[in-house]
């Protein structure tokens, strides 16, 4: 069995871990708005006024901080006023970009706002740039978070909703390179700032304003647009968001060794974008007042077998949740520069934390990894080497390679939380852990794997892969641990 180190170091701090960093995102876009969270208040699956009650509980378990929606593409060809009011005289839409579906805006603002409300999450509207109107945001804002006894403010209150909402992120247009409008990055500046201009607050939320950021590590984009944007008092700007997607290897449940291997190496990209995006943006913002985002991200395998092909419905292995857990560590260990990550998506698309069917749920590998994670939310993130052979694969007719055990560690109420991935298909790891200048006395570890690298979760076998957990006895500063082929595991050590 290969032998490896890891070394945690509390005496090198790196910031603490934004609890945006673990955040979601959820579209109009199949399964994921309609049947994953809105059934409707009329449905036979149990319901709080319309919103599907067993999504509500299993995603409070996880603590999303923050949930970004409509879209996405769908953001740029929505228009928030369809999707208030009485639910029978809201239009129907045709959705643009996934299959031409039938938008019903049963599912709008206050349906949003009550949804974030159940499961814990701050709202984070992405608002429409590519076929809307600065004043279209500037209302939507008003509506959404003026107190007082504006046309809008009393509308909203008419609507069911007297109190602000007080929503404090706001997306300036979704991907308007592509979907949000083909904008070159100096156009999109231009409307950037002229949207911008608009939205100074209303009430007593601060606004968060995000601008469109690369798609992948494109450092060209974020120059231009920041060019463009230039320097002074009327910028208005607090976020930057990029999007990366991992793109398949193989299917979702089907790959080699190999193609698990090259998925992986993808996941690990995203540590040279958020590293290079930072340096350019470093550039532009050196007292490091504009948040790096990624609200974006995740596996994207092809459609399923007779799945719709726009609808992204998509399975999700053990493989899926290592590149969660490797791109969460990567946002961890790089706390300082990034501040919002939202996984691409939250119910029946993408890298999806569940799945429904009818009145069917299932949680996901993904899942798990989020809820194993969730004690790094604001803790203090702290520098941890990992010493290991490194695997050797074959990419494109040459050799790649990939760390061997990855993680990030992070300090909480005296108790440390490292998450560790054994990236390696077949062979275990076992690994002498240290903490320097610091003690622990017991605490616990959970570990997600299975002897299967294709190894998910089906409506029939919805347990096949959950996590184990056991009380770690170790004590002192020292320990030795194995970790198992193809898993997560997270310490929680209790500091003495
Ligand atoms: O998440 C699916 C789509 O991927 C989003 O609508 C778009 O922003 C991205 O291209």
């Amino acid at each position: 069995m290969a032998t490896a180190r890891i070394v945690v170091s509390p005496e090198e701090p790196i910031a603490t871990i934004n609890p945006n960093i673990q955040g979601h995102f959820a579209e109009h876009l199949g399964g994921c708005i309609y049947d994953g969270i809105w059934v409707g208040e009329d449905s036979p699956i149990p319901n709080d006024g319309g919103i599907r009650t067993d999504v509500v509980q299993a995603l409070r378990r996880l603590s999303p901080p923050v949930l970004r929606w409509p879209g996405g593409c769908f953001a740029d060809d929505y228009h928030w006023r369809d999707g208030i009011g009485p639910r029978e005289g809201r239009p129907r839409r045709v959705n643009l970009w996934w299959g031409e579906a039938l938008e019903s805006n049963a599912f709008g603002t206050h349906e949003f706002i009550r949804f974030c409300r159940l499961i814990g999450a701050q709202p984070y509207i992405c608002g429409n740039v590519g076929s809307g109107s600065p004043a279209e945001l500037r209302n939507w804002v008003e509506y959404c978070n003026f107190p007082g006894d504006s046309t809008l403010a009393m509308e909203r209150g008419a609507n069911g909703s007297p109190e602000p909402f007080g929503v404090k992120y706001w997306g300036v247009g979704n991907e308007n390179w592509g979907c949000g409008g083909s904008f070159c990055p100096e156009d999109y500046g231009a409307e950037y700032k002229r949207f911008a201009t608009y939205l100074p607050g209303f009430g007593d939320t601060e606004l968060y304003l995000i601008a469109c950021g690369p798609s992948g590590n494109n450092p060209d984009w974020t120059r231009r647009f920041f060019d463009k944007l230039g320097q002074g008092r009327r910028r208005r700007i607090h976020g930057f968001a990029a999007h990366y997607y991992c793109r398949t290897a193989g299917t979702a449940t089907e790959y080699t060794v190999d193609q698990w291997y090259e998925l992986l190496h993808r996941a690990l990209l995203m540590e040279p974008l958020v590293i290079q995006q930072r340096a350019v943006l470093d550039g532009y913002d050196p007292d490091r007042q504009i948040g790096l985002i990624v609200d974006e991200w995740g596996t994207w395998h092809p459609p399923a077998p007779g799945r719709h092909p726009r609808h992204l419905w998509q399975q999700n292995t053990l493989r899926d949740a290592l590149v969660a857990a490797m791109t969460l560590d990567i946002f961890q260990r790089h706390a300082d520069k990034v501040v919002m990550a939202n996984i691409a998506q939250t119910i029946n698309v993408l890298q999806a934390m569940v799945l429904t069917d009818g009145p069917r749920m299932i949680t996901t590998p993904t899942y798990h990894v989020y809820d194993m994670y969730q004690t790094h939310q604001g803790g203090q993130g702290v520098r941890a080497r990992f010493e290991a052979d490194e695997i050797a694969f074959p990419l494109a007719g040459e050799e790649a390679r990939l760390p061997g055990l990855s993680g990030s560690a992070s300090i909480k109420d005296g108790v440390m939380t490292l998450t560790v991935v054994n990236a390696h298909a077949t062979a275990a790891i076992e690994a002498d852990v240290f903490v320097r200048q610091a003690e622990w006395r017991g605490g616990s570890v959970v570990t997600l794997t299975d002897d299967d690298i294709h190894a998910h979760n089906t409506f029939e076998t919805p347990e096949a892969v959950t996590p184990a957990e056991a009380r770690s006895e170790a004590n002192g500063a020292q320990f030795r641990h194995t970790f198992p082929p193809a898993s997560v595991t997270a310490f929680r050590l209790r500091l003495a």
